[in-house]
């Protein structure tokens, strides 16, 4: 029995990446341009399944559409599972997947990336050679070589990013509610509280997940504990970062930089083409307007890798659904 997918947020790169693997599968993919949301959740209407993406709304009222169209899976093709309602999901005996692991490597590496741009203003410097202007004044920069990087959550990407600064020469701080202590000794680094990280990093990156604790960790309040001229760097989630916080901070110097993949009110702009209208967004407009800001549209996952990994995965978990198989990758609701 062939069964039916609706695969939400689906652009041409996902299409082809997921028709490739689906070989192996056989599910019948539909695909739908929209993330899923109240708005359009009727899409999913005869559909076995539904596979959706970061910026999926799935609130309870979703699940309770999704519960009466006879949905028992929600496939998340990403890590970060806070844009679903995993309570109510479960109390209507739906369950919920999604790829805890497609590469590591990925978001390490675009956080780097960030990094390196704000620091030496590459940014700055492709838009000024291509007018002619080889002029250098405001583009000089500072060695990463012995400056002290402040990582805060340290799975599988703080891990991977560790292993990057480390080869930079840069002293690492960590910050994790469970702190790898064998990890700490074996890579010279050091897990100090929030405090202690905040005052003495010259640069702080987030990859913890977004969750009750997490939101707005980055706020007025623990951007006055920071360095002058901090550096932030989010390849996390938007809601990590109280934005208008952040902003007053760029304003006042006090942020000397903030590279962002990822924005709290993302969810109306990434991901699609918006060049021919005006910006009605004043938070993201004010961001956009810093020479000190460089925003993605979270794309720190996206590399060839990491996509044939996460459609692989995915179509593993549903798969496995299907089959009554162990599902290793389920999001268990936690009370
Ligand atoms: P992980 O689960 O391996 O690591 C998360 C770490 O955060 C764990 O060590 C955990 O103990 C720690 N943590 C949890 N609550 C915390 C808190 N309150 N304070 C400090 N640390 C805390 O997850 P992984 O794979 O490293 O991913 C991290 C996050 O990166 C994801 O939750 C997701 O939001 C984001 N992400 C972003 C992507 C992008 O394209 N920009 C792609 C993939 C993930």
């Amino acid at each position: 029995m062939s069964y039916r997918i609706a695969v939400f947020d689906a652009k041409p790169y996902d299409r082809a990446t997921f028709d490739r693997v689906n070989k192996d599968f056989g599910f019948e993919l539909v695909y739908h341009k929209e993330h899923l949301d109240i708005n359009n959740v009727l899409l999913a209407s005869g559909a076995d399944a539904v596979c959706i993406f970061v910026n999926a709304v799935v609130d309870s009222a979703v699940i309770d559409k999704l519960h009466s169209y006879g949905i028992k899976l929600i496939a998340l093709r990403c890590a970060g599972f806070n844009n679903v309602d995993i309570a109510a999901a479960t109390k209507k005996g739906i369950k919920v997947v999604r790829v805890p692991d497609y590469s590591p490597h990925a978001i390490a590496e675009h956080t780097l990336t960030l990094m390196l741009c704000l620091n030496r203003k590459v940014h700055r410097a492709f838009l000024r050679t291509r007018d002619s202007n080889f002029s250098l004044v405001g583009f000089q920069g500072f060695d990463m070589y012995g400056k002290t990087v402040g990582v805060i959550g340290t799975g599988k990407i703080g891990k991977t990013a560790i292993g990057l600064f480390k080869g930079l020469g840069m002293n690492v701080l960590a910050y994790d509610l469970y702190p790898d202590t064998a990890f700490a000794g074996a890579n010279d680094i050091k897990y100090v509280s929030l405090n202690e990280l905040y005052a003495n990093s010259d640069i702080i990156t987030l990859h913890c997940p977004l969750t009750k604790e997490t939101e707005y960790l980055i706020s007025d309040q623990s951007i006055s504990k920071m360095k002058d001229g901090v550096m932030i760097i989010n390849t996390g989630r938007g809601k990590l970062i109280h934005t208008k916080h952040l902003i007053d901070g760029l304003i006042s110097g006090k942020v000397g930089y903030a590279g962002l993949d990822v924005y709290e009110e993302e969810g109306a702009y990434f991901y699609e083409d918006h060049s021919d209208r005006v910006m009605t967004d004043d938070v993201l407009a004010r961001l956009l307007s810093f020479n000190n800001v460089i925003v993605t549209s979270h794309q720190a996952f996206f590399t060839q890798e990491a996509m044939g990994n996460i459609a692989q995965t995915t179509m593993q978990n549903i798969q496995s659904f299907f089959e009554n198989k162990d599902l290793k990758n389920e999001v268990i609701y936690k009370a």
